[in-house]
């Protein structure tokens, strides 16, 4: 059985998920708790609960999701593992957590689905609303386990992009019944070989699961009716070349070209294919006006998904001084967003905000290249004695060409991971001295005075209040988690 968003008619917003981990559970609860579709980001969920529980899970969140996980023992293992009463020793020495590979150690993976389970289960608690799950399609090594870990928390939508999610619609029927099922990774220079997970890895006493919304976050009407045609997508996201984030090139440009894309008319969705398909559809990328839902709806939408405008609000998961910092900037209309040709090793544009201080406000090549540690963006390649081995653009270059790669591959790769984990209060310490720098990816920020009206700060009620949402659900919105 396929759930229901909860509400009905279908919600008009969707907050967009956001990684690494700026759409957290805190925001998504805010958004689930008037009826709209609250996201969290599955993105490295594994490692940024990893890095909360070493830094002495502050405000006992962690710790209380882990009471509600349905084994004990493996939650108990975890906190065992990874919590740090007394946090960090000093910032940035965080305990390194291994990298996903073809068969990741058990501890990797029990890590995996109780941080998903945890991030899921703490945007649900106290909101009646629907909240979902957003994954990239191109980050294929932890999806399973993060998969099972959200529907073990009732996650009502999984929503993904940056891919061609074919597979995923199957394998959130096979987990639901907690069958033992395999990911197709995608090698260079070889076969693809197959991930499987196994979901007993959980003691979960069979415990009944009902089936997501599953959602493809879609830039083109072809891949929408090819996605449609393949079967398990409940609806779209079509989300246009001005949205927050990864985008998709636009046509007939490649990344190798060397330059940043500019989109015409050509990119423009077809709605009237999309339309004709006949799933529920919502409308991405600048849609934060307080008509864009109404307009949305005219172009037979149901309603938006919005990421900048919640980016940057009090309830997301961005540090603090970096967020406030933005927001200062963006008042001063002394920053800009760039979409960056080269920046992201996943090949697809990144957008980046050029904020001094920031990964994004200075050249690639100013930061000095780390041994990859996070290996989120990594390619399996196939070697020469025919194992899988695993390359980032944005690795040292010498180690990225010792591994069969294109030593042009390397120009003006930026690191993401560690960029995006800094941006979201987990700045690792680099082996050459100093911590991790922020990196910002945004939409359009010229809207931000709108939700602050004249305040110094906003928060996602704010901006669902500008954006014409008015139904509160039942709970009692100044409930704070230290009385939840
Ligand atoms: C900070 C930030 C991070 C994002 N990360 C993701 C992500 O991890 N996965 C994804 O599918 N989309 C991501 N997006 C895109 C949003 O989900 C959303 O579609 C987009 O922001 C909508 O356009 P807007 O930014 O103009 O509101 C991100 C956007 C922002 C601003």
């Amino acid at each position: 059985m396929v759930k229901d968003l909860t509400s009905s008619p279908l919600p008009a917003l969707i907050q967009g998920g956001m990684g690494i981990a700026i759409s957290s559970w805190r925001l998504a609860r805010a958004v689930a708790k008037r009826g709209q579709l609250g996201v969290v980001s599955g993105t490295a969920i594994d490692r940024v609960v990893a890095c909360r529980l070493q830094e002495g899970d502050k405000d006992g969140t962690i710790r209380q999701a882990a009471e509600h996980f349905p084994d004990k023992n493996l939650a108990a293992r975890v906190l065992e593992r990874w919590f740090k009463p007394d946090g960090l020793a000093r910032p940035g020495a965080y305990k390194p957590v291994p990298m996903f590979s073809v068969s990741p150690p058990k501890a990797l993976l029990e890590l995996a689905t109780f941080a998903s389970f945890c991030e899921v289960w703490l945007a649900k608690h106290k909101a009646s609303g629907p909240v979902g799950i957003n994954l990239l399609e191109k980050i294929q090594a932890p999806t399973l386990p993060i998969l099972y870990g959200a529907l073990l928390a009732g996650v009502d939508a999984v929503l993904m992009g940056a891919g061609i999610p074919r597979d995923i619609p199957n394998l959130m029927d096979q987990l639901c019944r907690h069958e033992t099922c395999a990911l197709k990774l995608n090698v260079e220079n070889g076969d693809d070989v197959q991930i499987p997970y196994d979901p007993s890895l959980v003691d979960t006493d069979c415990l009944e699961l009902e089936r997501p919304k599953f959602l493809a976050i879609v830039s083109s009407h072809v891949l929408a009716m090819s996605l449609a045609r393949s079967g398990g997508v409940d609806g779209f996201i079509v989300e246009g070349p001005i949205a927050g984030g990864h985008n998709a090139g636009p046509r007939g440009w490649k990344v190798e070209s060397g330059e940043d894309p500019v989109y015409g008319p050509k990119d423009e969705v077809n709605l009237e294919r999309i339309r004709s398909l006949g799933l529920p559809f919502w409308l991405a990328g600048g849609k934060d006006a307080p008509t864009s839902i109404d307009e949305a709806k005219e172009l037979g939408a149901e309603g938006i998904q919005v990421g900048t405008a919640f980016a940057f609000c009090s309830d997301s998961g961005m540090e603090k001084s970096v967020r406030r910092r933005a927001i200062a900037y963006a008042l001063a209309e002394d920053v800009e967003t760039r979409t960056e040709g080269r920046g992201s090793p996943t090949g697809y544009p990144f957008k980046t905000l050029n904020l001094s201080g920031t990964e994004g406000g200075r050249h690639p090549s100013e930061r000095e290249r780390q041994a990859c540690n996070q290996g989120y963006l990594r390619t399996a390649y196939q070697k020469e004695d025919g194992s899988i081995g695993w390359r980032c653009a944005a690795e040292p270059e010498a180690d990225y060409t010792r591994k069969g790669g294109a030593s042009e591959d390397c120009v003006g790769r930026r690191c993401l991971c560690n960029g995006l984990l800094a941006t979201a209060g987990h700045p690792y310490a680099m082996k050459t001295g100093g911590l991790e720098y922020p990196l910002i990816t945004s939409g359009i920020m010229r809207d931000l005075p709108r939700f602050l009206r004249g305040k110094s700060d906003y928060s996602a009620d704010d901006v669902m209040d500008e954006l014409g949402i008015f139904a509160d659900l039942p709970g009692d919105r100044s409930q704070t988690l230290a009385t939840a």
